[in-house]
């Protein structure tokens, strides 16, 4: 199935909350909306799900209108954050339910619900009752329950956030697994970018009700369109940049009172910019840098992190950036030291104010 969203509005008494949304999510791709809390992500999904009504606009399953349908007649699968198990069931009947609710009976929802339990690792535990479970083996339930009436779209909203850290990797695994396998389409919920960037086809970045930026893992955090989304998925440095000149592909700006080269990633001309720098992309040395451009910079703070070390640099005219520095002697640089920044052009993007 795929699902197309089309000038969609959501609104909660005078509140509109989703606003002339549109969206296509292709058939069996792993989509995520990723935005922070209150950006409507919770409010998108039920509305796709059918338990939200839309106030304007249309959502489409392969073609076909079920913008008026009840979520019933959608053949979705839900999964929500905090599981929803029926707690007076055992695991096997929490599986059940959805197969009961559409009138099938016997044998075959048995195996099914053991075919279903099998699937998420948990063959030996439909006996038990959710509260003898752990939080990965409930989730796990809740995934197997959602999968098991075979449906054609399958919604969950933040289903890994209340689980540790190593849990929550592992169950990732498990869920896009069993997404490829069964090739259903797949819109997943989430505030966490790195969830987002490892689990996904294509990432949708919500801000305030609305898509601000569509594409894969790749294309959202190696050319963000906006200071909001760079900012958002992964560290940037967003710097004010006043623009010069550009041949369409490298800009030279100003920064503070040094003039630097930049990949030019402006929609048209434009005399002020947003210059965007990954930390990871930057680099630190006690001599000039080459053939890359170098700025000196004094060493504010820093921070050892084990693997890398992250550094607070200021630049003169007020302007700090974090950098971050990898492999041996990565913890080289001190407070007080002062050092050559160097900003490759073509991994320094400028971007509209
Ligand atoms: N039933 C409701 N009635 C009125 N306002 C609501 C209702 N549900 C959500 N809202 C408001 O709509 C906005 C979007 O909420 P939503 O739950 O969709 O956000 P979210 O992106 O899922 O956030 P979170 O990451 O915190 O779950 C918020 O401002 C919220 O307060
Ligand atoms: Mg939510």
């Amino acid at each position: 199935m795929s699902i197309d969203i089309s000038n969609l509005d959501v609104t909660y008494g005078q509140e509109k909350v989703i606003s002339g949304l549109s969206l296509a999510i292709p058939e069996g791709c792993f989509f995520t909306l990723l935005g922070p809390s209150g950006c409507g992500k919770t409010t998108l999904l039920r509305t796709i799900a059918g338990f939200v009504s839309a106030s304007a606009g249309s959502i489409s399953f392969s073609g076909r209108n079920v913008t008026q349908l009840p979520p019933h007649k959608r053949n979705i699968g839900m999964v929500f954050q905090d599981y929803a198990l029926f707690p007076d069931k055992t695991v096997a009947q929490n599986v059940a339910y959805g197969l009961h609710a559409r009138g099938e009976k016997g044998e075959g929802v048995t195996r099914k619900v053991a075919e279903a339990l099998e699937r998420v690792g948990l063959g030996h535990l439909g006996a038990r009752h959710p509260a003898a479970l752990s939080g990965g083996q409930r989730q796990r339930v809740a995934l197997a329950r959602a999968l098991v009436i075979k449906p054609q779209v399958l919604l969950m909203d933040e289903p890994l956030s209340n689980l540790d850290a190593k849990l929550r990797i592992q169950i990732r695994e498990t869920i896009t697994e069993l997404q490829r396998e069964a090739n259903i389409t797949t819109v997943f919920v989430t505030h966490d970018q790195e969830e987002a960037l490892s689990m996904s086809d294509l990432i949708g970045v919500m801000n305030r009700g609305a898509v601000e930026q569509l594409g894969t893992p790749q294309d959202i955090y190696g050319t963000p369109r906006t200071g909001y989304v760079a900012d958002f998925v992964g560290a940037a440095n967003r710097l004010p940049v006043q623009l010069h000149a550009s041949d369409g592909r490298l800009a030279e700006a100003t920064l503070g009172s040094v003039r630097i080269k930049a990949t030019d990633a402006l929609p048209g001309p434009a005399s002020e910019g947003l210059l965007i720098l990954r930390p990871e992309d930057l680099k630190i040395s006690a001599t000039p840098h080459d053939p890359m451009q170098s700025l000196p910079a004094m060493v504010k703070g820093r921070q050892y992190l084990g693997s890398k070390t992250s550094y607070r640099l200021e630049l003169g005219d007020a302007l700090q950036v974090v950098a971050e520095l990898h492999g041996p002697g990565h913890d080289g640089f001190a407070p007080g030291d002062r050092v050559n920044l160097g900003i490759d052009p073509a991994l320094a993007r400028v971007i509209a104010a």
